[in-house]
């Protein structure tokens, strides 16, 4: 196993995960972020809100803890209806510290699962996994990836994926960190997958990247929310993993069609909807998220 680091925003969202225990379906999550993980996050508010719980209502906290409750609902709830919609291989592609796998282990034991990522992020939740969960189910299968230089067919095909197996791919917190090119052809090799197979990814809206780019340039947040968001994207590019892809803002019907796939819902990670069906929001008046709004989830079906 190799000793490079892995992915700190891989850590973030899991420890973001782990920070929402109780409300985050997630349960896994706070075992596999120990010590170690947490100082990698150096003195970012996530690991202070899990070592010392003293500062959870800073935004923060509170802005990634409501966002990973609803990327993780939403995907939890789109494999349960595929597996019941006869899906029998599920891929979880830039992985991180994704525990589906063990999380439903019953409801997976007819289905093949591959966790893709790259390979320090790999190793390192292979050996924590190993240390505080357990042994893998058998049908789990990992493989390497890096998407900038290689391709989602050629290392499944190496893997062991059937091509004519309805699939299920959880593409979660990842596109916002590739080149177009790389989010394009991924989206179009999957639409080509055996029909009713499908594909659930989150990403950011593009004028969220033209915010990064002017910010560089001397352009402030209007708001205290907007700046506790951006500055969280200057902290992951700190760690080496900038935001740059984006899909114009209304546009992911059209960006997904264009590909071959068809559309079936995209859901604003910040919007009222979202509050009510995953956050309990039952006021009237609109959820008040202010930080999230440049970003959202969607699921697309293969024809
Ligand atoms: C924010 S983490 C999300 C991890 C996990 N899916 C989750 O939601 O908790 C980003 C993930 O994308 C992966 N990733 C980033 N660039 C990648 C690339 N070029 N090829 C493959 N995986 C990549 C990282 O290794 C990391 O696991």
């Amino acid at each position: 196993m190799s000793n490079e680091l892995p992915s700190r925003t891989s850590i973030w969202a899991a420890a973001a995960r782990a920070v929402g225990a109780g409300r985050n379906p997630d349960y896994l999550a706070a075992k596999l972020i120990g010590a170690a993980e947490r100082a990698l996050l150096g003195e970012h508010q996530l690991a202070r809100a899990l070592e010392f719980g003293d500062n959870l209502q800073h935004l923060e906290v509170q802005s990634a803890m409501q966002t990973l409750i609803v990327r993780t609902k939403f995907v939890d709830e789109g494999l349960e209806r595929a597996i019941a919609g006869g899906v029998t291989q599920v891929v979880i592609l830039g992985a991180g510290w994704d525990t589906r796998a063990h999380r439903f282990a019953d409801l997976l034991r007819g289905a093949r699962v591959f966790e893709v990522d790259q390979a320090a992020t790999q190793n390192w939740k292979r050996r924590r996994v190993g240390e505080t969960i357990g042994a893998d189910p058998a049908n789990l299968t990992y493989l390497l990836i890096d998407l900038r230089h290689q391709t989602l067919a050629d290392v499944l095909s190496a893997g062991g994926y059937d091509p004519d197996q309805k699939t299920f791919f959880i593409w979660e917190g990842v596109t916002m960190y590739l080149p177009e090119a790389a989010v394009r052809d991924t989206l179009l090799w999957i639409a080509q997958q055996a029909q009713g197979s499908s594909v659930v990814f989150d990403f950011a809206h593009r004028n969220l990247i033209d915010s990064i780019a002017a910010m560089a340039k001397g352009w402030e947040p209007p708001t205290e929310a907007a700046r506790v968001g951006m500055d969280r994207l200057r902290q992951i590019k700190a760690w080496g993993e900038p935001w740059i892809f984006g899909i114009p803002d209304g546009a992911a019907d059209a960006f997904v069609s264009e590909l071959g796939l068809a559309h079936r819902e995209t859901l604003g990670m910040a919007s009222t909807e979202a509050a009510r069906r995953y956050l309990s929001w039952d006021r009237d008046e609109p959820f008040p998220a202010a930080i999230r709004q440049f970003y959202s989830i969607a699921e697309a079906t293969v024809l």
